[in-house]
């Protein structure tokens, strides 16, 4: 048996690998190119987006901010006022922050590598002049960076400059807020990539937590990997150490290992994508997507109190003291004692890694996304679930369902006119709309617009859609009906809009005849490529070959 299932394994590998080219998780596409989009007059390579709470689009670009309330476009010059640098490349002011701060609509820029800020009030400019705003941008608009604001604390992690020589330290800096203003320790990370900061607010402030995830340089020998995924946890509210010399780094800045990938099959996706922190209506769940070095993706999901109760748990890599009066990593109101912010710095990576939830993905796919949010849609059925939009560089959005028998793929829609790469994605989750942005379009793509997607009844039921129902002669949301009067959505497998059994319901049949093997169908599942009961007829049938050819090598192997 062991010899039938490695076999399998491999084999199976080698399948997913020949159809890495094909797209046979796609079922439909929905063409609906400019639709929903609006072209930028002109190309940004760097452009940065800030969606205000008006639901008007910010744009930062070349020397320009455009304002776009999806009726009027408009412009303001925004040019760098640092000129020592004139006629040079560089001269330029690339915005690299349009956001709120402090109750100011605020653009930073990277002002002739002299970063700095202005304020926008009633379409006045004007520059500001603290000095601590040179920190939200960096000099460069092609820079690795991240920017965190929280109420009034801002952090970042431009690095600062010191005696003309930009440092190469990279730390995570709090530049803005309550006293003290600390930093992270030089023996957090090595050469780190940021991906996503974000806060884990709880009742009891003491215990809120700053989360970073990224990617560092590997150094260990327990991974192979050059690069490894990291997430680093801080408390936010601590006050420092009790050590002078150290009084101001983050003494409870710990970092552990993050791993996505299926333990059962051994496949994992080492390089992480994007970051979504879902405050859903069952819990408090981080998503990432991650993935392999065939660019094929894989979604995990880590609990928040997972993530928690591994901090609170784990000893230090290298460590060997047990006996602190305070463990490592704990927040308190108060300063930390010598000790402890000591073996903090000196062994800041947990022994134990951060494993997704269930020690599997929740589902992978052969393209190569590169953003994720998740949406809760509450459907026909009267069940909330989870629906993942993922996104390629060129602004190809996926939907993918998590159902009560597994993921399911929803059409993918393509938005975009242009060929662009995707700068932005931003969920605004109680309308369930999803605002986009490439270096030549912004979109705003309703979730929910399902006579668009879904032109009859079968396409409509058999999407499984959970924000769509059929009712009178049409595909339509379940946002605007009252869901109760819908015909059943077909979130189950059984057909109903009096249909006739479908040839792809036959090739599911078919199909159950030759893989009833449990563990079969699971690893197929696990190789994300369960949605073959929903291609089309010529590439079912090729599997259903190769599955022949599998089980005949498996027969021989077991003679
Ligand atoms: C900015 O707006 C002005 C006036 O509306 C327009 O003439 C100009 O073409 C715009 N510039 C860009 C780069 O969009
Ligand atoms: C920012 O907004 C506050 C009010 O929220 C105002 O008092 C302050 O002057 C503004 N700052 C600037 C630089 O405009
Ligand atoms: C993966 O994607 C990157 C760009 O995102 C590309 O440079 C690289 O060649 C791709 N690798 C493979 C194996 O397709
Ligand atoms: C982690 O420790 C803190 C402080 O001791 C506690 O409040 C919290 O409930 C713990 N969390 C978990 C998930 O164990
Ligand atoms: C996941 O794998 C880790 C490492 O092997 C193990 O410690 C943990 O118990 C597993 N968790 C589950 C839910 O299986």
């Amino acid at each position: 048996m062991k010899l039938y299932i490695s076999t399998l394994l491999n084999l199976s590998a080698l399948l997913s690998i020949s159809l890495a080219n094909g797209r046979m998780d796609i079922r439909f596409t929905h063409h609906v190119e400019g639709k929903w989009s609006f072209p930028l007059p002109k190309e940004e390579a760097n452009a940065v987006f800030y969606l205000s709470e008006d639901k008007s689009l910010y744009i930062g670009g070349e020397d320009i901010l455009y304002h776009f309330n999806f009726e009027i476009m408009k412009n303001y010059t925004i040019k760098a006022d640092f000129y020592n640098c004139l006629g040079k490349p560089h001269c330029k002011n690339y915005l690299t922050f349009v956001g709120q701060l402090l109750g100011n609509l605020t653009l930073c820029g990277t002002n002739a590598q002299k970063a700095g800020c202005w304020v926008m009030n009633n379409e006045n400019v004007h520059k500001l002049e603290d000095h601590w705003t040179e920190l939200l941008a960096p000099r460069t608009p092609a820079m690795n960076y991240n920017i965190l604001i929280t109420g009034n604390q801002v952090y970042s992690t431009v690095p600062r400059k010191s005696n003309n020589a930009v440092s190469v330290m990279k730390t995570f800096r709090k530049i803005y807020g309550n006293l003290p203003l600390l930093y992270t320790g030089h023996t957090l990370w090595r050469d780190p990539e940021f991906v996503k900061s974000l806060v884990v607010e709880k009742e009891d402030k003491v215990q809120s937590k700053i989360l970073l995830f990224f990617t560092e340089n590997n150094i260990e020998t327990r991974t192979v990997e050059k690069r490894l995924t990291m997430v680093a946890q801080m408390c936010k509210n601590e006050v420092g150490s009790m050590k002078a010399d150290t009084r101001n780094i983050f003494s409870t800045a710990l970092k552990s290992h993050i791993i996505c990938g299926n333990q059962l099959s051994g496949q994992y996706y080492p390089h992480l994508q994007d970051i979504y922190y879902l405050q859903g209506k069952t819990g408090n769940v981080i998503y990432g997507l991650f993935k392999n070095s065939w660019n094929h993706s894989a979604v995990c999901s880590y609990e928040v109190e997972a993530i928690e109760s591994l901090f609170n748990t784990s000893s230090l890599f290298g460590s060997s003291k047990k006996d602190l009066k305070v463990r490592p990593g704990t927040c308190h109101p108060t300063l930390t004692p010598e000790e402890t912010s000591e073996e903090a710095s000196r062994y800041p990576e947990l022994t134990n890694w951060l494993w997704p939830s269930r020690n599997r993905t929740v589902f992978q796919n052969l393209n190569n996304f590169q953003k994720i949010v998740v949406d809760e849609i509450t459907a026909v059925n009267q069940k909330t679930y989870r629906v993942f939009i993922l996104a390629t560089d060129f602004g190809t959005v996926h939907k993918t369902v998590e159902l009560e028998d597994g993921v399911f793929d929803i059409p993918e829609v393509r938005p975009f006119k242009q060929k662009g790469r995707l700068q932005f994605m931003e969920l605004k989750p109680n309308e369930h709309v999803l605002y986009m942005g490439t270096t030549r379009e912004i979109s705003r793509l309703p979730l929910d617009d399902c006579a668009a997607f879904y032109p009859s009844c079968k396409d409509c039921i058999q999407s499984r859609d959970p924000f769509c129902g059929w009712i009178e002669g049409k595909c339509e949301s379940v946002l605007k009906f009252n869901s109760s009067f819908m015909v059943q959505q077909n979130l189950k497998q059984n057909a109903t809009c009096e249909l006739k059994k479908e040839s792809t319901t036959m090739y599911l049949k078919e199909n159950r005849h030759t893989i009833n093997n449990k563990e079969v169908k699971e690893m197929v599942e696990e190789l994300g490529i369960l949605s073959h009961k929903f291609m089309e007829p010529n590439t079912a049938t090729k599997i259903r070959c190769i599955w022949l050819l599998i089980l005949t090598i498996q027969l021989l192997i077991l003679m």
